[in-house]
Order: structure tokens, then C-alpha cells, then sequence
């Protein structure tokens, strides 16, 4: 079979579904002396190149952790330059992103957020819900652990009611953020940590993990590719045997 290749990279083989832990923004400043927010600042204009690099490259799905639950426990002024930056996207995403087919989702906690980044999420799920191509996925105010006992109680309460009689993989995924998005084939950790943070502890069961040392200011489109291909040179073997 002929493979189209370019990088080195085997573009027949792209992953569907790319997660990102971007990690990294406050040492990246504090190695420059500068303080912590202009590292999430610069964290958020690379976000920006690798959205349009997954694009580019054709992956359907992407999904970036941008605020955990546990991120709260942040000092207050750092939370609030976050969430200050993280509605500033909000509602330049789709002005940057024109002309390119691109679906922005949030999946995550709505309670804690405040009513502002509540109706910039839904005005740009509602303006972007008719765009098929990339499907980009932000994690904001996510926890994977919330995100099963959310689902599991969901599941119980209809257990009870009747709607619902059965108890399985199947029928807790029903009741997950991403129900409707594949499990990640390539979950990303930048700036060396070497954990997953509470980030789709669920959905990553079988991805393949990359962690890298770069910071995630430092990630560049290479850095991705360089990714992409550690991915194509793994066997996936979901438990079977591969002759
Ligand atoms: C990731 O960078 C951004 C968020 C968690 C919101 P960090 O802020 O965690 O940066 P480090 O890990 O302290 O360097
Ligand atoms: C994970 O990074 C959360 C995000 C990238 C949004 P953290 O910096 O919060 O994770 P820990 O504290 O190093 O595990
Ligand atoms: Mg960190």
C-alpha cells in the first residue's frame, strides 16, 4: 500500500482523537522572572498554533485540559487570570479560527463558573454546533473523577426510575461529558510531569501516552509531529495478541 507521508509522518495514520495536558506555563515564567499569568498568556497563543496544526493535519478530535477542579486551590488572583484569559478565548476562538471548520465544545463542571464564561460557552457551542471537521474540546473547571461520580448518579437515579435497567460500561459512557466523542488515541503531558492530573482517567484507559520535558509555551507544531510519531511506531493491542 502506498503511504502518503510528509514529515515522517504517515498521514494515513493520523490519531482521531488527540488530549493535551498543557503543562508548564508558570515555570516558564518564573524561569524568565517573569510572573505566572504572562506564562498562561503565552501558554494560550500556543494553543492557538496547535489548534490549527491538528486541523491542518486532519485530526477530528481534540481535547486540551485547561482548568481542573483541583486548579482552584490556586491562589485567588491567579484563578481569576485564568478564567479572565480563558473568556478572552472564548470569545476570539471563532473570529481566529475562520475560515477554518472548526466545533468548540467545553466539557467540565459548569458550577464554580461564573454566569459571564456560562453564556460565552454556550454562544460559541451554539454558533460552532453545525461546523463538522475539527471537533475541539476544551476542559474547563474538569475533574475525571466528578465526571464518573456525576455519571454514576446520573445512571442510579435512572436505575430507580425505571428508565434505565441496566449497569454497565456501556450505560455509564452514555452519561459521560464526552458520550459522544471516541476515546483519545494520543493523550500529550508537556513540561516533563509524568501523571495524568484527574484528565480523562476514563476515556484514557487504552491511549497511547507521549510526556515530554518541553514547557508548554515551548510546544511547538514539531514538537506535535514529533508526538504523532512516537504514536505510529507503537502497536496498540487492546489486551489481545497480534500475530
Ligand atoms: C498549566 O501550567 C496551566 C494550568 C494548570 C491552568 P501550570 O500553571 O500548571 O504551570 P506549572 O506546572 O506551574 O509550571
Ligand atoms: C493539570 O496541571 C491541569 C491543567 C493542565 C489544566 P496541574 O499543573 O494542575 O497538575 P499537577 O498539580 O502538577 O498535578
Ligand atoms: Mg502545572
Amino acid at each position: 500500500m502506498f503511504i502518503k507521508k510528509k514529515n515522517n509522518i504517515d498521514l494515513n495514520n493520523i490519531p482521531q482523537h488527540i488530549a493535551i495536558i498543557m503543562d508548564g506555563n508558570g515555570r516558564w515564567a518564573k524561569k524568565r522572572g517573569l510572573s505566572r499569568s504572562v506564562g498562561h498568556r503565552e501558554g494560550s497563543k500556543t494553543l492557538k498554533k496547535i489548534v490549527e496544526a491538528c486541523y491542518e493535519l486532519g485530526v477530528k478530535y481534540l481535547t486540551v485540559y485547561a482548568f481542573s477542579t483541583e486548579n482552584w486551590s490556586r491562589p485567588k488572583e491567579e484563578v481569576d487570570e485564568l478564567m479572565k484569559l480563558l473568556l478572552e478565548y472564548l470569545r476570539n476562538a471563532e473570529q481566529e479560527l475562520k475560515g477554518k471548520n472548526v466545533r468548540i465544545r467545553v466539557i467540565g463542571e459548569k458550577t464554580g463558573l461564573t454566569d459571564e464564561i456560562i453564556s460565552e460557552i454556550e454562544r460559541v457551542e451554539n454558533n460552532t454546533s453545525h461546523i463538522e471537521g475539527l471537533d475541539f474540546i476544551i476542559a474547563l473547571n474538569y475533574g475525571g473523577r466528578q465526571e464518573i461520580v456525576r455519571a454514576v448518579t446520573d445512571l442510579v437515579e435512572d436505575v430507580k426510575a425505571g428508565r434505565e435497567t441496566v449497569i454497565d460500561e456501556n450505560t455509564i459512557r452514555q452519561r459521560l461529558y464526552t458520550r459522544d466523542i471516541p476515546d483519545p488515541d494520543l493523550l500529550i503531558r508537556t513540561s516533563g510531569e509524568i501523571r495524568l492530573s484527574n484528565f480523562l482517567i476514563w476515556q484514557s484507559s487504552y491511549s497511547e501516552l507521549y510526556f515530554c520535558d518541553v514547557l508548554w509555551p515551548d510546544f511547538t507544531k514539531n514538537h506535535l509531529l514529533e508526538a504523532i510519531r512516537s504514536y505510529q511506531g507503537r502497536q496498540r493491542r487492546f489486551g489481545g495478541v497480534i500475530c
